[in-house]
C-alpha cells in the first residue's frame, strides 16, 4: 500500500505498474459475526405497479437466469420481501367532510391502497374492510413467497389516512410533529395485526415480523409538500404503539411474530431512539429486532448502533438502502461499511425497480415503463447470489473484503473490491483447519463497477497451499468460492 501513497504524493500515475500482489487479506476462521438471514427488497411502489409480472418475480426471488430486454440476468435469489401496508383509500365510506387529503406534490404511484376503510368496525369481515385493495403488491408478495422468500415483513409508512390528524398520509402539516391521533394509537396496532392475521389465514402468507414505523424521527414528513406516504412519531408515541402492537398480535395468536423497529433513516437516529426505548423495559422486551435504513451513507456511527443492539441481545437489519448511483459504486462502498461496522444479519434494498439510478432495473412507476438493467444489479449479484441464508459471517480481515462460511457445503465465500489501480489481491486462508487440496480450482465471478464485466464466471484460479490470489481491475468486485474448507 505504501507505493500507492508515494505515487499519489508525487502525482505519478500507476498506469505502467505491472501486476503484483499489492494487498493481502487474512480471513479469520475463528470469527463468528452471526448467521446470515438474507437479502431482499421492499415491495411498495414498484410492486404496486408491476407486481403482476412473473419475470420480475423470477429475477429477484430465484437464482435462475431470466432474460430482461434480451439481457440474461442471473437471479438475485432474494429471500426477504417487505410488504408496505397502505395508508390510502380511493373510495370513502365516511362523510365527505372527512375525506383523505393529498399533497399537491404527491407522486400517485407512491400512495399505497389500504384495507381498513373506516372506523365503524374493526371486524375484518365487516364492510369497513376492502380485501381487494392493493392487488399488484399482494400478487408480488405471493410470487416472492412461492419462489422461496421465507422472511416476510409487514411495514407501514403512515397510519391509514383517517387515523391521521390532518387526514393526509404524507405527514403532519409542519412535518416535524406526530400525525397519528392519540385515540388511534391502538387502532394503528389493530390495523397491522389484523392484516398480519388475515394474510396468514387467507393469503397463505405468514409474516415473520411487523414494523409499525418508517423513519419516525425524521422532520421532513410534510403533508403539504410530501411526495409519498410518511409519518413522524415522537419516541414516546412509538413506545405506546409498540405496547399496543404486541398485545394485538398476541390477542390474534401471533405471539411468534416479531416486532421490528424503528426503521430510522440514519444510524445515529436509531441510536437516539433506542436510548429512549431503553428507559422502558416493556418496549425493550417487545422490540426483538432493530431495523435501520442506510440513508446516512458514508457517515454515522454504525459501530455504536451495533454495540447497543448486540448488548441488548437483539437482531439488527439494514432494512432499507438506496441511492441514485446506477454504477454500483456507492452501493458497494456502503455495503462494505455495513458488513464491517454495522454487522446486520440481513440487507434489504429499497426499490429494485425505480428511476433516476435508484433502481437495480430502471423503471417509471407512474408511466408504467421498464427500462434497462443498471450495473448496480450485477454488483449486488456478486454478494446476494453467494452469501446465502444460514451461512456464518466471518471477519474478512480488511475493509475491502467480506467472507461467509457454509458449514454443510464446506464452502468459503469471499467478496472483495479493489478501489486502487489494477493489482493482485492475496487471500490468506492460513487460519483455516483445511482448505481443499493444493491446485484445486477456486471459482470466481467478476463485475466492473460503472460499466464493463457483468458477473462473468471464471475457473482460472487455483489454491496454492492455503492461499490464492486474483488480479483485480480498478473498481472491480470479485466473488470467490473455495470448497473443501474446514474452519
Ligand atoms: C376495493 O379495492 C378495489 C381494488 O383496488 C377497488 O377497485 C374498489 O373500488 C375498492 N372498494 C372500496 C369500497 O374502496
Ligand atoms: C412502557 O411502555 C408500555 C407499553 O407501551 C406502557 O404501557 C408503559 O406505560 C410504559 N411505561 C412507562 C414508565 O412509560
Amino acid at each position: 500500500m505504501a507505493p500507492s501513497f508515494l505515487h499519489l504524493a508525487t502525482g505519478i500515475a500507476l498506469l505502467t505498474t505491472t501486476a503484483h500482489a499489492d494487498l493481502t487479506t487474512t480471513i479469520d476462521a475463528t470469527s463468528n459475526r452471526g448467521t446470515w438471514e438474507g437479502w431482499g427488497t421492499s415491495l411498495a411502489w414498484w410492486a404496486a405497479t408491476f407486481g403482476h409480472r412473473d419475470d420480475l418475480a423470477d429475477i429477484f426471488f430465484t437464482l435462475r437466469t431470466t432474460r430482461h430486454q434480451s439481457v440474461p440476468l442471473p437471479g438475485l435469489g432474494f429471500t426477504i420481501a417487505r410488504y408496505n401496508l397502505g395508508a390510502t383509500t380511493t373510495k370513502t365510506t365516511i362523510p365527505p367532510s372527512t375525506s383523505m387529503k393529498t399533497s399537491p406534490s404527491i407522486i400517485p404511484s407512491r400512495l399505497i391502497q389500504g384495507f381498513w376503510l373506516d372506523w365503524s368496525s374493526s371486524l375484518p369481515t365487516s364492510p369497513s374492510w376492502n380485501w381487494s385493495a392493493d392487488p399488484n403488491q399482494r400478487s408480488m408478495l405471493l410470487k416472492a413467497s412461492s419462489r422461496g422468500a421465507t422472511t416476510l415483513e409487514l411495514f407501514s409508512n403512515s397510519p391509514i389516512w383517517w387515523m391521521c390528524k390532518n387526514h393526509n398520509p404524507s405527514g403532519s402539516d409542519d412535518g416535524r410533529s406526530d400525525n397519528l391521533q392519540s385515540w388511534n394509537y391502538q387502532n394503528h396496532a389493530v390495523y397491522l395485526a389484523t392484516v398480519a392475521k388475515y394474510a396468514a389465514e387467507n393469503w397463505g402468507v405468514s409474516f415473520t415480523s411487523v414494523d409499525p414505523f418508517n423513519e419516525p424521527s425524521a422532520n421532513w414528513w410534510n403533508g403539504k409538500t410530501g411526495t409519498q406516504e410518511g409519518c413522524h412519531f415522537d419516541a414516546s408515541t412509538q413506545i405506546a404503539v409498540v405496547g399496543y402492537l404486541r398485545q394485538e398480535l398476541d390477542n390474534r395468536g401471533l405471539k411468534g411474530v416479531v416486532i421490528s423497529a424503528s426503521d430510522e433513516s440514519h444510524y445515529d437516529e436509531a441510536v437516539e431512539t433506542l436510548r429512549k426505548f431503553e428507559g422502558n423495559r416493556t418496549v425493550m422486551g417487545a422490540v426483538e429486532r432493530v431495523n435501520v435504513h442506510g440513508y446516512q451513507y458514508e457517515k454515522g456511527r454504525r459501530d455504536v448502533l451495533f454495540d447497543m443492539v448486540n448488548k441488548a441481545g437483539k437482531k439488527l437489519w439494514q432494512s432499507e438502502y438506496g441511492e441514485a448511483d446506477a454504477t454500483g459504486e456507492r452501493l458497494v462502498s456502503n455495503l462494505l461499511l455495513d458488513m464491517r461496522w454495522l454487522r446486520p444479519m440481513a440487507w434489504v434494498y429499497w426499490q429494485v425497480l425505480d428511476g433516476g439510478g435508484w433502481g437495480l432495473i430502471d423503471a417509471d412507476n407512474d408511466r408504467k415503463t421498464i427500462g434497462q438493467v443498471n450495473q448496480k444489479y450485477f454488483v449486488l449479484a456478486q454478494f446476494a447470489r453467494h452469501i446465502r441464508p444460514g451461512m456464518r459471517i466471518l471477519d474478512g480481515g480488511s475493509d475491502y473484503a467480506v467472507a461467509a462460511y457454509d458449514e454443510k457445503a464446506r464452502k468459503l465465500v469471499i467478496v472483495a473490491v479493489n478501489w486502487g489501480e489494477a493489482q493482485y489481491i492475496n487471500f490468506d486462508l492460513g487460519r483455516f483447519g483445511a482448505v481443499g487440496s493444493d491446485g484445486s480450482v477456486v471459482k470466481r465471478w467478476a463485475t466492473q463497477i460503472g460499466s464493463g464485466s457483468r458477473y462473468v464466471e471464471y475457473s482460472d484460479t487455483q489454491l496454492s497451499g492455503k492461499k490464492f490470489w486474483s488480479r483485480f481491475e480498478k473498481k472491480m468486485v470479485q466473488t470467490f468460492e473455495v470448497t473443501g474448507v474446514v474452519l
